[in-house]
């Protein structure tokens, strides 16, 4: 995670929305036909970001929980009372899919303009049958990574979390794995248990679905044994896990993603990023972006979090949203790499040297971002 290459004064080649070639600009032989040329004199090229863990379908605000956590309300008070996720699931499921479709293109314009050019987003904000489909549908209609958070809460039409599970399994994983690349289970105390995880998970593994935990947020209730044992991917938060969790991960395959915005936003401590690290985890860094628990779209500022609070290196910080997230999705051959063959995906940021990215905190620094070869916006 250490290893970065930097290449001074260079050039990067796109042809038919890959990188065709990459090197230093007096070395560029003469191409002989048309190019349009994007002159980033001056600026240091990065990857195209991969923000691969957000909830960027929903609808509605939760500055009010905001307001109200400011105050000395604790998160989980206000999901247990009725509000959190199950407020955004009232105002996503009264969205249309539309609604969603116009909400989403919001959210990844945001995101985009931070440099994010490859993402994942979940469901979990309609927790019925419609509209739990209709959100992997606009995520794959916009070109994202669907995964099926299909137990991210218990809808208040259900008595217990079982009888939720029941009518998931039975009614809306079979469309879903259709859509999804992958499903995703929020463990937690007031949310599911591991055995309803484990549940959960097994029916979408055997459906071909790529697993992928909520683990370890506010308590170790299991989590990461069950991602070891079920050769999850991802399990994703960490910020209560301690050293056998630690150690467990380290032995595994499973990648840590960490969101260090929710431990901020949220008043929690900071997952053991540097532990992880340096006891050989896999280690991303995502956004975690929604509106309860961490309404921020940036991956630069994440990263930022990750230097200035869990001690990772710049060049770590750029591996784990970069090539680590492209990994986490199923993309480490396409995206998250400036190398011959993957997508023209760039950030060219107004700096002078590419650790800026995640130096300058909360900065106006993601200058152009290039996506398929297309500078967008
Ligand atoms: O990753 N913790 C569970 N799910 C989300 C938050 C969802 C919400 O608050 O709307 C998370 O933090
Ligand atoms: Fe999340």
């Amino acid at each position: 995670m250490r290893s970065v290459d930097v290449v001074e004064d260079a050039f990067v080649l796109c042809e038919d929305g890959r990188i065709s070639a990459i090197g230093r600009m007096r070395d560029l032989e003469p191409l002989g036909r048309e190019v349009e040329e994007l002159d980033g004199s001056g600026c240091a090229a990065i990857p195209g970001l991969v923000d691969c863990h957000t909830h960027a379908v929903f609808a509605g605000s939760r500055v009010h929980e905001f307001e109200l956590r400011a105050g000395g309300a604790t998160y989980e008070e206000l999901h247990a009372a009725g509000g959190g996720i199950l407020s955004t699931v009232e105002a996503t499921r009264a969205a249309g899919e539309d609604g969603l479709t116009h909400l989403l293109a919001l959210h990844r314009s945001w995101m985009l303009a931070s440099g994010t050019t490859t993402f994942e987003a979940k469901s979990g904000y309609g927790l019925d049958r419609d509209t739990e489909l209709a959100m992997l549908h606009v995520v794959r209609e916009a070109g994202g990574s669907p995964t099926w958070l299909g137990a991210h809460a218990l809808p208040p039409e259900f008595p217990d979390a079982d009888a939720y599970l029941d009518f998931a399994l039975a009614e809306v994983l079979p469309q879903a794995a259709k859509i999804a690349e992958a499903a995703d289970v929020f463990l937690e105390r007031g949310a599911f248990d591991a055995g309803q995880a484990r549940r959960y998970l097994e029916a979408c593994g055997a459906a071909g679905l790529r697993l992928r935990l909520h683990a370890d947020q506010f308590t170790e209730a299991g989590g990461i044994p069950l991602a070891v044992e079920l050769r999850a991917v991802s399990v994703d938060h960490l910020e209560a896990t301690g050293p056998g969790g630690v150690g467990a991960l380290a032995g595994s395959d499973v990648t840590a993603v960490l969101l260090p915005v929710a431990a901020l936003f949220l008043g929690r401590p900071m997952p053991p990023g540097r532990a992880l690290v340096d006891e050989g985890a896999i280690v991303a860094l995502a956004s975690d972006f929604n509106p309860g628990s961490a309404f921020c779209e940036s991956l630069p500022l994440v990263s930022a979090l990750a230097c200035t609070q869990m001690k990772l290196s710049p060049a770590e910080a750029l591996a784990a949203c970069t090539v680590n997230a492209a990994h986490v999705l199923g993309r480490a051959d396409r995206v998250g790499r400036l190398a011959p063959g993957y997508a023209a995906d760039l950030v060219l940021l107004d700096a002078p040297d590419w650790r800026h990215f995640a130096y300058h905190l909360g900065g106006r620094h993601v200058a152009r971002v290039i996506r398929g070869g297309t500078p967008t916006a």
